[in-house]
This record gives C-alpha cells, sequence and structure tokens, in this order.
C-alpha cells in the first residue's frame, strides 16, 4: 500500500492502481471522455488531466493512466486544470457542436456557445469503438484512419467489414451517438461504417434474434450453442413459464 494526498485527503492506496480509480474508490470526481473500465487506458481525451506535485515538481497528467506512488500530491480540480478542462471542452463542442453530451459537459464547465469555429462532426475520435472491437470482441472490424483533420474511424477501404460480426458494441460504449445500427428485416446495418450483416432467426417463432455472424462467433467462443440459447427472450420466457408449471404440476401431484 502507497499514501498518497488527493485534493487535500490523505488516502492509502493500493500501489498498481491509477489516479482515475483511486480517486473513483473514494469518491472523487474526475470527468473522462475516452475511458471505460472494462478497457485498457488509453489516454486521448485528456479531460481527465489533473495536477501531480512529486517533491518541488509539479506536472499535468492523465489521470486515467497515471500510476499512483508514495507522497504525491494530486490536484483534481485546481484553477490551472479547471482552465485546461474548459479548452479542450471548448474545441469539442466547437468540433462537434450538435453533440448533447459534450454541450451539457461543456456546460457544466460553464462555455454556453464556443469560440471557435462551429463545425458539425459527431465522433471525438475517442478510440472506445475500436477497442472494445479490438480487446473484447477480438475480431478488430474497424479502426482509425486518415490524419490529422481527416483522422476517422472506419473499417479498411470503407468496405462493408467481412470480420464485423454485428454484435453492436461499438454502438454500445460510444458516447456520442456516431455509431447507429440500422435494422431491417433480415440485415443489420452498421452506421457510419458501410457494413450489413445478416440476422439469424429465433429457433422457435422465427423473429430476428442476433447477426448470424455473431452467432456463430459465440458459438465458436463457448462450443455448440444450445437450442434454448438460440430463442429470443419471448421464446425464452415462455419455455421457463412452461418449465415452472409443469414443476408446480409435479409436486402438486407427489
Ligand atoms: S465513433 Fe463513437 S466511440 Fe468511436 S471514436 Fe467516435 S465517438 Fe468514440
Ligand atoms: S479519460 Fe483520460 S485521457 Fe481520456
Amino acid at each position: 500500500m502507497i499514501n498518497l494526498t488527493i485534493d487535500g485527503r490523505k488516502i492509502e492506496a493500493q500501489e498498481d492502481l491509477t489516479i482515475l480509480q483511486v480517486a473513483k474508490q473514494n469518491n472523487i470526481d474526475i470527468p473522462t471522455l475516452c475511458h471505460h473500465d472494462a478497457l485498457e487506458p488509453y489516454g486521448a481525451c485528456r479531460l481527465c488531466t489533473v495536477e501531480v506535485t512529486v517533491g518541488r515538481k509539479r506536472r499535468f497528467v492523465t489521470a486515467c493512466n497515471y500510476v499512483v506512488s508514495d507522497d504525491i500530491d494530486v490536484k483534481t480540480a485546481s484553477l490551472d486544470v479547471t482552465e485546461l478542462r474548459r479548452m479542450i471542452l471548448e474545441l469539442l463542442s466547437a468540433k462537434c457542436h450538435d453533440v448533447e453530451m459534450i454541450r451539457t459537459l461543456a456546460k457544466s464547465y460553464d462555455i454556453d456557445e464556443p469560440r471557435f469555429e462551429i463545425e458539425d462532426q459527431t465522433c471525438i475520435l475517442c478510440g472506445l469503438c475500436v477497442r472494445v472491437c479490438k480487446e473484447v470482441i477480438g475480431v478488430s472490424a474497424i479502426s482509425l484512419v486518415g490524419r490529422g483533420a481527416d483522422a476517422r474511424i472506419d473499417t479498411p477501404f470503407h468496405l462493408s467489414s467481412d470480420v464485423c460480426v454485428g454484435c453492436g458494441a461499438c454502438a454500445t460504449v460510444c458516447p456520442t451517438g456516431m455509431i447507429k445500427l440500422n435494422y431491417t428485416k433480415d440485415e443489420v446495418e452498421i452506421r457510419p461504417f458501410n457494413t450489413i450483416v445478416k440476422l439469424s432467426q429465433c429457433v422457435s417463432c422465427g423473429k430476428d434474434l442476433a447477426s448470424e455472424a455473431f452467432v456463430g462467433f459465440v458459438s465458436r467462443k463457448l462450443g455448440n450453442l444450445s437450442e434454448l440459447a438460440l430463442s429470443c427472450i419471448d421464446c425464452k420466457r415462455e419455455r421457463e413459464s412452461l418449465a415452472l408449471a409443469n414443476r408446480a404440476h409435479l409436486s402438486a401431484n407427489e
């Protein structure tokens, strides 16, 4: 265990944790945009910047990937830290002017209208979608392509991905709503990645269940799926209540 100070509070912490993790354990709020507890730290948005003093040296570091050490003094909301976050949020709210969560976050730092040129982008390049696809699902269907102002998240050559399993994890973690799943009768389209994946049907009632590729992907990971796993939620419920009724009937007749 090590001892550190956060915002004047003396805290004992496990030595392999980041400032963000220790702050969370102690109910100290540090804003984040590119961080997700299930993913490796990325350090891209810099919104989690805090001030760290070690001896006489003061530095600004990103709390999501800076590991704590003995006797560091952390300030999570000093004037300089707040100014830095305001600048990041002002730039983001100019770039993604119509993204509600960015505007709300900016407002919480007293930014109503940014001073910079307004753009109508939706992606903040936080990389959450790319990392969940690679680290959790393990398929890497999307990546960061292009450089500078042209940087974007996409499939290779903007072609429909042949490795995407249509799990929708990218859309789930995307904080801005950039990624959308558009369901049609037999397919799901993952926008804006120009990717279309076929849906498989519930083995019992024929309703859409999940993408064929995802069912195949889970089967490969877990071994052959039982019929129950390939049924939609309504059919699962119906079977469960039938099984319950059968059990109740049997025990009444014992
Ligand atoms: S699409 Fe969404 S999750 Fe992916 S980098 Fe952009 S904002 Fe982040
Ligand atoms: S949350 Fe730490 S850099 Fe984005």
